[in-house]
């Protein structure tokens, strides 16, 4: 149900898919995140309360009619924000496949959304973060990307992990990746040791 008040919209939405301030709370410390893309966003604001520049993209009805109350998302956001400066918020209503006026950020962020790494690395800096699930394979096609380090996952209470990155991405038996298969499906495979969200360096 739609809400009269947007922001008890995205609490609605922040109850079905769980607060996920802290993951990115912890991602923008460790790595010294101040500006990110969120390709694929909807209505998850959380990133803007712990970084300071965000630009959202999404082509969903729901999501570019959520966004058009940008001037109450960001009094909200600078009302319970972690950072001093106002925030810098701007959403951009179309696919994310298509060209993107922005200028390179330190975090992409993907989340059930595709193939958003791919996508849009070219917005993002060398030496940047993606921060991305395998829900869809995105974190998979970024593990055989070459223009991709895998550095690590992100462990129970948010914690990032980066020991034994050899055991993840391997499947059963140590059978190969058919990446065919991950981009006609859009799932990642199932191995043998997963974890919720993995980081990627852009390494060139
Ligand atoms: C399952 S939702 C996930 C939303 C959010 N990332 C989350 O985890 O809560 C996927 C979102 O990605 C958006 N999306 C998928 N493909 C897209 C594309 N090519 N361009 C723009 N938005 C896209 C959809 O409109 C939808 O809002």
């Amino acid at each position: 149900m739609k809400k009269e008040n947007i922001i008890e919209e995205y609490f609605e939405y922040r109850d079905k898919i769980g607060d996920r301030t802290g993951l990115y709370r912890m991602v923008a410390k460790k790595y010294s995140i101040t500006s990110a893309l969120y390709p694929g966003s909807h209505i998850d604001i959380a990133p803007s309360l712990v970084i300071p520049q965000v630009r959202y993209v999404d082509n969903f009805r729901g999501a570019i009619k959520f966004f058009t109350n940008i001037d109450k998302i960001k009094k909200h956001i600078d009302e319970n924000s972690e950072y001093e400066e106002a925030c810098d918020i701007a959403f951009i209503g179309q696919d994310y496949t298509g060209e993107l006026n922005i200028a390179p950020v330190d975090l992409i962020i993907s989340q059930f959304a595709g193939f958003v790494g791919q996508a849009t690395k070219k917005y993002l800096k060398t030496g940047g973060i993606l921060l991305c699930n395998d829900s869809h394979g995105d974190a998979t096609l970024a593990k055989f990307d070459q223009d991709f380090a895998f550095i690590g996952v992100v462990g129970t209470h948010h914690r990032i992990i980066n020991t034994k990155l050899n055991d993840y991405f391997v499947l059963p038996r140590n059978k190969e990746v058919d990446l065919t298969k991950v981009k006609e499906k859009m799932k990642g495979p199932t191995y043998a040791l997963t974890a919720e969200n993995y980081i990627f360096r852009k390494i060139r």
